[in-house]
C-alpha cells in the first residue's frame, strides 16, 4: 500500500507530487456509507462472536481465524499479522489500491459523487495518460499490420522458426518495427499525435540535433499490456544475436516494469489457484500456446513488492521458474522471500540445467512440464537444497554447518505440524537425530521471534540492545497512543487529556500531530472516532492503533482508566530520565566535575520524585473538572 501520511483529504502519490483533496466530511460520509461489517463480508467468511465478528485473515495465511472486526468502532485487526485499520485500510489492502483509489471504490459502491479533481496539474497528467494510451494502440496497430508487410517477412519467418503459430502472434498482437529512422514518428504524425505526447509515450526519441526518431527499429514486437487488456509498454527483440537483445519502453505514465506482470491478463482468468512466474517473453508465450495457460514473466528483473502482492491477488500459490544458473537462483531466492512475505505459498520449479521454460517444453511438451509444475518443491526444500549444495557432507565440520544453517531455514516455518515433518525428512536423508535438529530450532525460536516482532514494529521492548531508557520510550510512546485512542472512544474524557498532555508534550512529533488534529475536532464541536483516528494516523501505524483500540479499549470507566494511565507516564517519564543519567553517569570521566554535580543530585530528586509517584495508590489530580 502507499503511503499517506496525516490528513486522510491530502493524499500523496508515490511519484508524483500532485494531490487530490476531499473535504474531511466527503470522506466521512463515504466511511459512514460503507459499513466494515458489510464491506469486509464481501471478501472474509464472517462469524459472530459475542460483539465482534472472526474470520480468516486475507492477509496471511492462517487456518483458525485471527482476523476481527468490531462493528462498534468500525475498525478490523488481525492478532495474526498486526494489520489493522478502518474500511479504508481494509480496501487498500484487500484490492491493491492506494488511499485515494480506494476512497473512489467506496464512494461508487455507495454511490456517492466525488468532485472532478480541480487541481490543474491533475488534469494534465489524466489527459497525458490518455494520450499515451492512444498512441500505444495506434503502434500496437502499426506494428501488427508491419508484421504483414514485405518488409515483416523475415520476423515471420524468425517466429515460424521458434514454433510460434499464427493464433499465438495473434493473441498476443506480436508484431514488427521497420527498419529506418521514423516510420512510426510519421505514423504517429499523420495521426495528429503530438511530438510531446510521442516523446510521453516513449516510442519516439529526441536526438542531440533536436530531431526525433523512433525507438524501436527492426526489432520483433511484444505489446505489454496491464491487468485489463490495455496496451502500456512494447518489448522489441532482435532477430538475430546482435545485442541489447530486448529493448523496452522506458517508463512512462502508463508503464512501471516493476508494477506489471507480462501476461497477467491473460493469466489471471485460467481459474486455477496458482500462478507460474518465467523471467521472458518467450517463456511466457510459448508456454500459454502449449495450453500452460497460468503463466506470467517478470521481464527479466528480481521480483518486485508490488509484483509480489498483484500475484497474490490472483492466486494463492505462485510457482517461480527462473533459469537454474547463478544470477537466476540469486533472483528466485530474493523472489521467494518477497512472495513468502504477502503471503503466497511458494513452489520452485527447477528445470534441467541450461535449459529455460520455452526450450523445455518445447522439448519435452507439455505433459512434462506440468509434472515439473506439480511437484516444484515448497520453499523450505528448496532453500535446503541451496545450502546443501554449498557444502561438502562427506566433511563432518561441513555437515555441522549445513545442519546450522538448515536450523536457521526451518525457524521460520510457523506451523508446528510442517516443521516436524520437515525435521523428520531432514534427520531421516543426514543421519541426525531428531532430538538435535529440534533443539537447535529452539534454540534459535526466541530471538528469531524477537526479530520478527521487531520487524512488525508492535513490540516495546526490543531485545537488549536497546537501551532500558529507549525502550521505556517506547513504553510510553504506546501509552500516547492509548490515550489518544480511548480520547476517540470517549470524547468525554476530552478535558482531562487536554489538562495533561497540551500539545507539545506527548514525547513522540507524530503523537502531537495526532493530538492537534483530535483536539481540534473536538474542539470544533464535530468529535472524532475511532474510524476517523484511523483516517488521521499514518499507514504504517494504523496496524498498531487498531490493536490498541480492538485490546485496550474496553474500560469500566473511562476516566479512570485514562488518570491511571496518566500516572504510568509519569512514572515512565521519571525513570527514563534515571535511566539517561544513569547512563551518562556511567561515563563519568569525560564529564566535569561540575556536570557530575549536577547530574547526580538531579538523580537524587528523581528517586525522590519516583517514590512518590508509587505511593500515590490512585493518582489524583488536583482542580479537574468533570463535564
Ligand atoms: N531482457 C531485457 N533486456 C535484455 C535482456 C533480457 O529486457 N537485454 C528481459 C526480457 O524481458 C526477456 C527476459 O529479460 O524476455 C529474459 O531474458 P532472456 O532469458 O535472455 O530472454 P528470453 O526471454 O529467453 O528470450 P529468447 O528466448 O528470445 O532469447
Ligand atoms: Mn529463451
Amino acid at each position: 500500500m502507499k503511503q499517506y501520511r496525516g490528513h486522510a483529504a491530502k493524499v500523496t502519490r508515490e511519484k508524483d507530487d500532485d494531490t487530490i483533496r476531499y473535504s474531511d466530511e466527503l470522506i466521512e460520509e463515504i466511511r459512514l456509507s460503507n459499513d466494515i461489517v458489510d464491506v469486509v463480508s464481501e471478501y472474509v467468511r464472517l462469524e459472530k462472536k459475542g460483539k465482534n465478528y472472526f474470520g480468516l485473515c486475507p492477509f496471511h495465511r492462517e487456518k483458525t481465524p485471527s482476523f476481527s472486526v468490531e462493528p462498534g468502532k468500525q475498525i478490523f485487526y488481525c492478532f495474526g499479522c498486526g494489520k489493522g485499520g478502518n474500511v479504508f485500510h481494509f480496501i487498500s489492502l484487500a484490492e491493491r489500491l492506494d488511499f485515494a483509489d480506494a476512497v473512489k471504490l467506496l464512494a461508487d459502491r455507495a454511490k456517492i459523487p466525488l468532485p472532478e479533481s480541480e487541481d490543474p496539474r491533475e488534469k494534465e497528467r489524466a489527459k497525458l495518460r490518455q494520450q499515451v494510451q492512444d498512441i500505444n494502440l495506434i503502434a500496437a496497430r502499426f506494428f501488427y499490420d508491419a508484421l504483414r508487410s514485405k518488409q515483416g517477412e523475415a520476423a515471420v519467418e524468425y517466429l515460424r522458426k521458434r514454433g510460434i503459430t499464427e493464433g499465438t502472434i495473434r493473441k498476443f498482437g506480436l508484431g514488427y518495427s521497420y527498419e529506418g529512422w521514423d516510420k512510426l514518428y510519421e505514423h504517429l504524425k499523420s495521426h495528429g499525435i503530438s511530438e510531446e505526447a510521442m516523446l510521453a509515450s516513449g516510442l519516439v526519441i529526441k536526438g542531440s540535433s533536436g530531431r526525433l526518431f523512433d525507438r524501436f527499429k527492426g526489432r520483433l514486437m511484444f505489446p505489454i499490456f496491464d491487468v485489463r487488456g490495455n496496451v502500456i509498454g512494447f518489448g522489441g527483440r532482435v532477430l538475430d544475436d546482435s545485442l541489447p537483445k530486448y529493448m523496452n519502453s522506458p517508463e512512462t505514465v502508463l508503464y512501471n516494469k516493476r508494477k506489471h506482470l507480462y501476461a497477467l491478463n491473460f493469466a489471471k482468468n485460467n481459474g486455477g489457484n496458482s500462478i507460474i512466474v518465467v523471467e521472458g517473453y518467450m517463456d511466457a508465450i510459448s508456454l500459454h500456446q502449449r495450453g500452460i495457460s497460468n503463466v506470467v514473466a517478470s521481464l527479466g528483473t528480481a521480483l518486485t513488492d508490488s509484483q509480489a502482492r498483484l500475484l497474490k491477488k490472483y492466486a494463492e500459490e505462485v510457482i517461480i521458474s527462473y533459469d537454474s544458473d547463478a544470477a537466476g537462483q540469486a533472483a528466485t531466492l530474493r523472489g521467494l522471500e518477497i512472495l513468502n512475505d504477502v503471503g503466497c505459498n511458494v513452489r520452485v520449479l527447477t528445470l534441467p540445467e541450461g535449459k529455460d521454460p520455452d526450450e523445455y517444453i518445447k522439448a519435452n511438451g507439455a505433459d512434462k512440464f506440468r509434472w515439473l509444475a506439480n511437484n516444484a518443491l515448497p520453499l523450505v526444500e528448496y532453500k535446503i537444497r541451496v545450502i546443501r549444495k554449498e557444502h561438502d557432507l562427506s566433511v563432518t565440520e561441513e555437515k555441522i554447518k549445513f545442519l546450522n544453517k538448515a536450523a536457521n531455514v526451518l525457524v521460520k516455518v510457523d506451523n508446528a505440524l510442517e516443521r516436524e515433518m520437515y525435521i523428520k525428512k531432514l534427520s531421516r536423508e543426514y543421519e541426525i537425530s531428531e532430538e538435535a535438529m529440534l533443539s537447535e530450532i529452539i534454540r534459535r525460536t526466541r530471538p528469531a521471534a524477537a526479530q520478527r516482532m521487531k520487524m512488525s514494529k508492535t513490540v516495546e521492548t526490543a531485545g537488549k540492545t536497546i537501551s532500558a531508557a529507549e525502550s521505556t520510550k517506547e513504553k510510553i510512546i504506546h501509552s500516547e497512543r492509548f490515550v489518544l485512542s480511548l480520547l476517540c472512544v470517549d470524547n468525554s474524557i476530552y478535558n482531562v487529556v487536554k489538562e495533561h498532555f497540551k500539545i507539545g508534550s506527548y514525547i513522540s512529533e507524530e503523537n502531537n500531530r495526532i493530538a492537534g488534529i483530535l483536539y481540534r475536532r473536538i474542539e470544533e464541536g464535530s468529535g472524532v472516532s475511532p474510524a476517523e483516528l484511523m483516517n488521521i494516523v499514518s499507514a504504517e501505524e494504523s496496524g498498531i492503533f487498531a490493536r490498541i483500540l480492538n485490546e485496550e479499549c474496553h474500560c469500566d470507566d473511562n476516566e479512570k482508566a485514562i488518570l491511571g494511565k496518566i500516572r504510568d507516564i509519569e512514572l515512565m517519564k521519571t525513570e527514563m530520565r534515571r535511566d539517561q543519567i544513569i547512563d551518562l553517569l556511567k561515563n563519568r570521566s569525560k564529564l566535569s566535575e561540575d556536570e557530575v554535580d549536577k547530574l547526580e543530585s538531579e538523580l537524587r530528586e528523581l528517586i525522590q520524585e519516583l517514590k512518590r509517584i508509587k505511593e500515590t495508590p490512585e493518582y489524583r489530580k488536583e482542580g479537574r473538572g468533570r463535564r
